[in-house]
């Protein structure tokens, strides 16, 4: 009897899942479900699992883990998908694919299994990270193979077999959470001219219904990584849930984009991450006070390709960790203050200050005690403008040239 361990989320799919291994493949299932802060998804999941045969349930608190491992250095990058999308899910699916790896190699199973849908980017990520850190494990995806092709099937099959399923109504989105953020895609949404219907949003307030009347916050953050709030500490989760909740009540955060899939299509996804949005706005603020702007150019390119690796799911890779020390040592003066503004929908930047700051008044004023050398600027200009003067007086271009000898 081979032993399977699945990623369980409690969802009708994976529950249909769990018992369809054991009927179709004799299989003892033993259940990991991640608790990566998606709160209203973890009510009650180790009483399903075990109603539907798991025989081990595991439900673990990775919320330490995934901020500081995952998504710390993927704001520390800057990287947002497309310029947009903080990768939330994206960020989620490498640990849930290592903790899949450890409790199989604990338990000595045979393969681990999924609940991914064959046209989505989250069976690549979890697939491409449990095979890098376990190259001897099998994965086995049910979505992609079985003959249950709706929830209708699911339901049907689940009766005939006499697994006990909650009849809930059908959800009218597909929805996937964790604390750095939540995606809500499919239903009325995948027409991408029709407007999200206020039942698509599920944590942030109405923008229109926010208070008129903006809140300011300051973050703190040391080495790139924000530390304190108001100037209370907070660790990690603490501070995202935190920004969730007042970032969220002023509609801040909430991201409405077409994005383009590693599998080849196009989808309208919306995004609710107040914290998200306000740590990358912040943290950029203070990259602007405190980083070179030779610095600045190159780290936010690697961001882009750090963003398209962690949407590609190629965390486990020898250039994600490249880029990541890159990140950390460029990201070692990113400390100090950062004020914003939450109002209706929108997060502004309205101060900013740090010990490392590379901004110098005396050079930079209009006003009396200017330090700035005007005259060498006279020089500058000359040499620097060198090579573009000698461009442009050449009358000889090499197409001419060509011409001439031929
Ligand atoms: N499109 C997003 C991504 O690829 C969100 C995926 C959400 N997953 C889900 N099972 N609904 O990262």
């Amino acid at each position: 009897m081979p032993t399977f361990v699945l990623a369980y989320s409690g969802g009708l799919d994976t529950s249909v899942i769990l018992a369809w291994l054991q009927v179709h493949h004799g299989a003892t299932v033993v259940t990991v479900t991640a608790d990566l802060g998606q709160q209203r998804e973890l009510d009650g999941v180790e009483q399903k699992a075990l109603a539907c045969g798991a025989a081990q349930v595991h439900v673990d608190d990775l919320r330490e883990e995934f901020v500081t491992d995952y998504v710390w250095p993927s704001l520390k990058a800057g990287a947002l998908y497309q310029g947009t999308y903080p990768l939330a899910s994206a960020l989620g699916r490498p640990l849930i694919a290592k903790r899949l790896v450890e409790v199989a190699r604990e338990i000595g199973a045979d393969a681990i299994v999924h609940g991914c849908t064959g046209k989505g980017n989250d069976q690549v990520r979890l697939e491409v990270s449990a095979a890098a850190l376990a190259p001897e494990l099998r994965t086995i995806a049910p979505l992609r193979e079985w003959d249950l092709h709706s929830r209708e099937d699911e339901i049907a099959w689940a009766a005939e077999h006499g697994i006990p399923i909650a009849a809930t109504a059908e959800a009218p989105y597909s929805i996937d959470e964790n604390l750095w953020g939540l995606a809500v895609e499919a239903g009325v949404l995948e027409d991408p001219w029709t407007s999200p219907p206020a039942d698509a949003w599920q944590l942030t307030t109405d923008p229109a219904a926010a208070p008129a009347t903006p809140e300011a916050v300051t973050i703190s953050f040391e080495a790139g990584i924000p530390v304190a709030v108001d100037t209370v500490p907070l660790d990690g989760p603490a501070l995202i849930q935190h920004l969730n909740a007042t970032a969220g009540a002023h509609g801040v955060g909430r991201i409405d984009m077409v994005e383009d899939r590693l599998v080849g299509i196009k989808s309208r996804e919306l995004y609710e991450a107040p914290a998200a949005v306000t740590l990358h706005t912040a943290r950029e603020a203070l990259e602007q006070l405190t980083l070179d702007r030779e610095t600045r150019r190159l780290k936010a390119g690697l961001g882009q390709e750090l963003a398209r690796l962690v949407y590609d799911g190629l965390w486990f890779t020898p250039l994600r960790a490249s880029i990541n020390a890159f990140v950390d040592q460029a990201s070692e003066p990113v400390t100090g203050d950062v004020r914003l503004e939450f109002c209706r929908g929108t997060v502004r930047v309205v101060g900013r200050r740090s010990p490392c700051s590379l901004y110098q008044h005396d050079l930079a004023t209009y006003g009396p005690g200017d330090a700035f050398n005007h005259k060498s600027a006279a020089g500058f200009i000359d040499l620097f403008g060198r090579e573009a003067r000698t461009a442009a007086q050449r009358t000889t271009t090499p197409s001419n040239v060509l011409g001439g000898v031929a």
